[in-house]
């Protein structure tokens, strides 16, 4: 990294100064080869496509990220949802990620309103480098004004800012929570968590910002209780008449467990599983930029799993069948106590004062469930967190339908 850098100074500096002479210049370095840095556009950010020449394969392998089309709706999968997000957006349109190339294609498509471009946060890099150069009004612009103009969906820089090669947090809101903790999270980790996490709108900024400040802050308890303490509500249920809260991919904070140990994950980064090494022959390798499940990367496996795992595929199936069995019935429960505390307000059959109470417990209880409902690895980064969500979930709900009985 540091050798490829250095030439980047080298070819600047001598270009201003003769330009034919240089490149015999360069050129006599045999072993390194020259690497233009190609002009940013007009956001100041130099796009994928520009590095296509410096870096073929990953840019190869970047855009192999495209091949991945198949879509699930969650609605029609579990139909449940619908009364659980009632009032908001997911309620109507909910379809699995399908990968980086699609952010744009996919925030303008989707049925759920959007208002303002804080939703375009973690969708372009054009936007991260407006935010970065005009500061968190941006969030606050209309959606569509700052939509119209922008061409690219997630890429280099957004990992690399415009180095190239170097791993530079360009999310401000992350290093902000991190603080002094920044240190202790593999770079690796940090890029992904950049938007891998969750996140929610400052309601008199619009910023977006993460619930915790530093490390130990960022467990599902003290996140809601930092929620909780704000009052803040991301929808009404308009059955239940309760104001949520909206998980959103929480992949970083359920990776780094509590208190930032990677502990069920062997001090592996997210890049280690889920990009890995391409040996294109002897001696030559790149790191792949296809970002997608590990267990779709038998190179990986084979090389960095398999000393440990004899069969990764079979063990991550038991754990995510169980998780998934058990975010089916708790979502069937809260279903149930939703209908059952609007009935409940409607026939008057509930004084206020137990309204309230019944309001706080689905609250927490969906947080809970929804925490793990919404990680995208279905319980594999971290089962003990995900069976302990759903616990604490379960005895949330069952406390609540109790009451009903
Ligand atoms: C989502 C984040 C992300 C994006 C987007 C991204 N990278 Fe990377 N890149 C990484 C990470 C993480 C590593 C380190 C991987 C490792 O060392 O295992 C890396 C490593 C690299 C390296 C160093 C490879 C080496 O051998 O040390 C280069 C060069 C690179 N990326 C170029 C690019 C280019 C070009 C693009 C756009 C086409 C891009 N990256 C997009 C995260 C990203
Ligand atoms: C700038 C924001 C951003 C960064 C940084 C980022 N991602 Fe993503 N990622 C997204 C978004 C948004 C989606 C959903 C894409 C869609 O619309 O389908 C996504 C989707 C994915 C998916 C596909 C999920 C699926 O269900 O198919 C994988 C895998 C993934 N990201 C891994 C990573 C890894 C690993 C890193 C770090 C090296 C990373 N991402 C960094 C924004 C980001
Ligand atoms: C020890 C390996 C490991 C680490 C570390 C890891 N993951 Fe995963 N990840 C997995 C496995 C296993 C799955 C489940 C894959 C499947 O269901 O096919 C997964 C699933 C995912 C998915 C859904 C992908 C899909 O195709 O459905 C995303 C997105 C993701 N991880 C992002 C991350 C992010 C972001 C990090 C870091 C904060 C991370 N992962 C760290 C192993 C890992
Ligand atoms: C040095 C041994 C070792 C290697 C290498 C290793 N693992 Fe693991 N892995 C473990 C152990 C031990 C556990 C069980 C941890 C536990 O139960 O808390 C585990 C658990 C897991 C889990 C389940 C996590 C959970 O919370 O239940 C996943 C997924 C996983 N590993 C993926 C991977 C992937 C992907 C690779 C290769 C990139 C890999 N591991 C490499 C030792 C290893």
């Amino acid at each position: 990294m540091k050798r490829k850098k250095r030439m980047l100074v080298c070819t600047t500096v001598l270009v201003l100064l003769i330009a034919g002479a240089i490149v015999a210049g360069c050129a006599q370095q045999p072993s390194t080869p020259t690497i233009e840095k190609p002009e940013p556009n007009e956001y100041g950010v130099i796009v994928a496509a520009q590095w296509k020449e410096t870096y073929p394969d990953i840019y190869a392998s970047y855009e192999m990220n495209r091949q991945n089309t198949s879509r699930v709706s969650y609605i029609e999968e579990d139909p449940f949802i619908v009364t659980l997000y009632d009032g908001m957006g997911f309620s109507k349109d909910y379809t699995s990620a399908i990968g980086h190339p699609y952010t744009l294609e996919d925030v303008a498509a989707t049925a759920r309103p959007h208002k303002l471009a804080q939703c375009i946060t973690c969708k372009s890099p054009e936007m991260t480098a407006m935010v970065n150069a005009q500061g968190d009004s941006v969030y606050a612009m209309e959606f569509d004004e700052v939509y119209s103009k922008l061409t690219e969906p997630v890429s280099c820089y957004n990992c690399h800012e415009n180095t190239g090669d170097e791993l530079v947090i360009t999310h401000k809101y992350l290093s902000k929570a991190l603080g002094s903790d920044v240190s202790k999270v593999d770079p690796k980790t940090a890029a992904c968590g950049q938007c891998h996490n969750e996140y929610y709108f400052d309601a008199t900024s619009k910023a977006t910002t993460l619930p915790w400040t530093g490390l130990s802050a960022m467990t599902p308890d003290a996140i809601l209780a930092y929620y909780n303490n704000l009052n803040f509500v991301d929808f009404t249920n308009t059955i239940s008449g309760t104001g949520m809260i909206k998980v959103q991919h929480p992949e970083f904070e359920t990776v780094l467990g509590a208190g930032g140990k990677a502990q069920s994950m062997g001090g592996f980064s997210c890049a280690d599983c889920h990009m890995g090494t391409v040996e294109k022959s002897a001696g030559s390798s790149y790191v792949s930029h296809n970002w997608q499940s590990p267990l779709k990367n038998q190179q990986l496996i084979e090389n960095k799993c398999s000393s440990c795992h004899s069969n990764l595929a079979t063990e991550v199936a038991a754990i995510q069948k169980k998780v998934t069995e058990r975010e089916t019935a708790i979502g069937l429960k809260l279903e149930d106590l939703t209908r059952k505390i609007g009935a409940g307000a409607a026939d008057g059959s509930k004084s206020e004062e137990e309204l309230t109470a019944l309001r706080s417990l689905l609250r927490d209880a969906q947080f809970y469930w929804d925490f793990c409902y919404v990680e995208n690895s279905e319980g594999a980064h971290n089962s003990t967190m995900a069976n302990q969500l759903l616990d604490k979930a379960e005895q949330r709900v069952d406390q609540g339908l109790a009451s009903f009985a």
